[in-house]
């Protein structure tokens, strides 16, 4: 009953938000510098211990959630690839041996990364672990998701631009108070690359550190931002993706992808594809043949919510970035739509804003109608690229507000997506506000395959009038 009062409370807190044009907040926050922490900080503190394991991390490690994938760098020597693992604190009755590399850029050479590979996991299931040896052996735990299931209920929190600031400090420490059991992380990690020769590993060194606190006890699902192609000739650095390739698995193989940097995992009751803005993704390239094929293994039926995360917004109206992500819209936008995805997360623009279910599939280079239209079976898109790294806010938003925003503001922070059931999930965009979390922009997303029939409605160009007059209908979103 409560709950039912609570929905209900939302959707019409929703209708009222929805009622009005786009907003942009007015919301003024003092300016803090955005520097990075020193290295010296606590935040980057090296465990103790000689040749500890350190920046420890996890991700999901197959297509279901029974599996996870553990990274951690030794510093000094190899050491042991070994993960022991068990159900309760400090009784391991399972082992794993995992296997180790290393890389240099320029005249950093990097610590030995390890790889584990922990699998026939139980689902909901919390598990204790250990890596390391002697007196530098170090202990975590992580959960395991719900089963696959339409009605898992389960919550996400999406963090994207994080860098490793004070500002990058409070949005993870914010973060890690939302209740939320993984991170769908929308690019741009580090930003090591704003650095030189040696302290561009030195720097992602520091950020796996700094991360380590939540992401050495719950997943964070990866995507790759511009930050991490690290294109450098004038070092003689031309690999892409390098460093990031190097220090973040992903369960590729699992959706048979043919690269790390796109692939799909499914989570209790949620679909996530993961593609790479970077990447070729044309017609016939390999990242667009297979999402062609992977849109078949969606099964709405096991997994009703379809999320996809990029790194550069398709729907975006901030200054910085604008249109950049215009390439992808014109080659993924259709099959968005077919697919009935129900939200699109990005980052790169440091600055929050969400648009209403819009699409512009109609717009070719003939038809004349280049119009974005309200579309009731298209993805809400939500920029959420404002995790506080070094390069600060993007603070100019695009004038008059486009149609297709309806809600924006230049402030630092992060959002939780809390799925309910099969119909029912609510999101909620939390700025940091300097300190202090606050919940600003909150909605009740409707799932798109367990929800209505869609209605196609043309905008006003001028003014979101159909909006107003059908607000009924499109506060669902
Ligand atoms: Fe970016």
């Amino acid at each position: 009953m409560l709950l039912h009062l609570f929905f209900s409370l939302s959707v019409f807190l929703t209708l009222i938000d929805n009622g009005n044009a786009g907003i942009t907040s007015s919301f003024i926050r003092n300016e803090r510098p955005s520097v990075d922490i020193p290295l010296e900080n606590d935040v980057f503190a090296v465990p103790k211990g000689y040749n500890a394991p350190q920046q420890v991390h996890i991700t999901q490690g197959d297509y279901e959630g029974k599996a996870v994938l553990i990274s951690w760098v030794t510093p000094d020597k190899p050491g042991p690839s070994q993960v022991r693992y068990g159900l309760s604190e400090g009784k391991y009755e399972f082992t794993v041996e995992g296997s180790f590399t290393n890389y240099t850029f320029y005249n950093y050479k990097s610590g030995y990364i390890h790889k584990c590979f922990l699998d026939g996991l139980q689902y909901d299931t919390k598990y204790y672990y250990e890596i390391g040896n002697g007196d530098s052996a170090r202990n975590f735990w992580f959960e395991t998701p719900p089963k696959v299931d339409p009605d898992a209920s389960y919550k996400f929190g999406i963090i994207g631009d994080l860098g490793q600031t004070y500002n990058s400090l409070s949005t993870l420490q914010h973060y890690m108070n939302s209740g939320a059991k993984s991170v769908l992380f929308v690019g741009d990690l580090s930003y090591a690359d704003r650095y030189k020769y040696h302290d561009v590993g030195v720097r992602w060194d520091s950020w796996g550190r700094f991360v380590e606190q939540s992401a050495a006890y719950q997943p964070w699902m990866w995507s790759a931002g511009n930050h991490e192609i690290e294109y450098m000739p004038f070092m003689g650095e031309v690999t892409m993706f390098k460093s990031y390739l190097y220090r973040y698995p992903t369960p590729y193989k699992a959706s048979n992808s043919t690269s790390p940097l796109w692939y799909s995992i499914r989570r209790a009751s949620a679909h996530i594809i993961v593609l790479s803005t970077y990447s070729p993704f044309v017609k016939y390239t390999p990242q667009w043949k297979w999402l062609r094929e992977e849109w078949k293994n969606i099964d709405r039926e096991k997994t009703p919510w379809l999320i996809v995360l990029i790194h550069v917004p398709i729907y975006n109206s901030n200054v910085a970035h604008f249109m950049e992500g215009e390439s992808m819209r014109s080659v993924f936008e259709g099959w968005f739509i077919e697919h009935k995805v129900d939200v699109i997360f990005a980052g790169h623009v440091h600055a929050y804003e969400r648009s209403y279910r819009v699409s512009n599939i109609h717009y070719n280079i003939s038809s004349g109608d280049p119009y974005p239209v309200l579309d009731k079976a298209a993805p809400v898109y939500i920029t959420v690229g404002d995790g506080g790294n070094q390069e600060g806010l993007a603070s100019r938003f695009r004038d008059p507000q486009p149609d297709y925003s309806a809600f924006r503001e230049a402030s630092f922070g992060h959002s939780t997506l809390d799925i309910k059931n099969r119909t029912h999930a609510f999101y909620h965009w939390n700025r940091n506000d300097d300190g202090k979390k606050v919940k600003i922009d909150s909605f009740v997303l409707h799932n798109q395959y367990w929800g209505r029939n869609y209605q196609r409605r043309k905008f006003n160009k001028n003014r979101l009038h159909s909006v107003i007059l059908n607000r009924a209908s499109t506060a669902q979103l």
